[in-house]
């Protein structure tokens, strides 16, 4: 699997609101290199979830290109593996059912399915719960669920909508490291977006933030930093004061929104 380069340019979308067309992105450029680890951070509802359904094409956009290694994306959809905000597990399938689904539909072997799968819920703390259902567990396992089935696909392009925000600080740690090693041993390149700063700066080579709704990219900081990382090491301690004060601003400019 050979990890592709995703280009989005000038991506612009609307959506109608009581008659009224209510503008989410406001053209988004980005690109992310070939195994390049990219997180997004940006004030809650500002766009975030609806760049990434875009680049799903789970969402059509009002204008903007997207590209992978030179494709139209719409027409590399099976390159493209997608864990969602919400965990979209479903609620008839036990765990292991759950974990396989997107191997099934590939037509990959039941057999070979479920030792990929086995494994990986093992790693993920999940051995004893794979005949449970979804409703048997609490929203940090099912997390770890819906991201096992996602990393399962083995796809040069992931797109991981706030991943861990469900989980404890230690069971987060442990998937932070989980997650650097398999791109290690398989590079994908990654898209991640999450409302964590310190989350942004352990994992990602660069942090965007985007402004306050409708979203534009404010700032790209590179993270030139060893992995891995120390955060309490001075030069994260500064990059997460210049993220914070980014965010800050755009934090200041919802509320100031909202109250008019
Ligand atoms: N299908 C939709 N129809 C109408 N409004 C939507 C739709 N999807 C998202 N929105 C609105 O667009 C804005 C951005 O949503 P979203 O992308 O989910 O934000 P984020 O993930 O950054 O919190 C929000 O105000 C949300 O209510
Ligand atoms: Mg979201």
């Amino acid at each position: 699997m050979r990890p592709l380069k995703l280009q989005v340019e000038d991506l612009h979308k609307s959506f109608l609101r009581s008659g009224s067309a209510f503008k989410v992105l406001d053209g988004i450029n980005l690109e992310v290199g070939a195994g390049e680890f990219v997180a997004i951070i940006g004030p809650s509802g500002c766009g975030k979830t609806t760049l990434l359904n875009i680049i799903g094409s789970l969402v059509k956009p009002d204008a903007g290109r997207l590209w992978l290694d030179g494709q139209p994306v719409p027409d590399c959809q099976g390159h493209i593996a997608y864990m969602q905000q919400k965990d979209l597990l479903l609620p008839w399938r036990k765990v292991l059912d759950n974990a396989i689904l997107g191997l099934e539909v590939e037509g990959v072997p039941r057999k070979q399915a479920c030792q990929r799968a086995h494994a990986l819920l093992r790693h993920f703390g999940l051995a004893g719960f794979q005949s449970a259902y979804p409703n048997q567990l609490s929203g940090g396992m099912r997390q770890r669920v819906a991201l096992a089935r996602t990393l399962l696909l083995e796809k040069p392009l992931w797109l991981l909508d706030e991943p861990f925000g469900a989980l404890d600080a230690m069971t987060r740690r442990h998937l932070h490291h989980y997650l650097l090693q398999a791109r290690q041993q398989a590079p994908a390149t990654t898209l991640l977006v999450t409302h964590d700063i310190e989350e942004a700066l352990v994992l990602a080579d660069r942090v965007g933030v985007l402004t306050a709704r409708p979203a534009r990219i404010k700032a790209i900081l590179n993270v030139e930093l060893p992995r891995p990382r120390r955060v309490t090491a001075p030069e994260f301690v500064t990059l997460k004061e210049e993220l914070f004060e980014l965010l800050q601003e755009e934090r200041l400019e919802t509320m100031i929104y909202d109250a008019a």
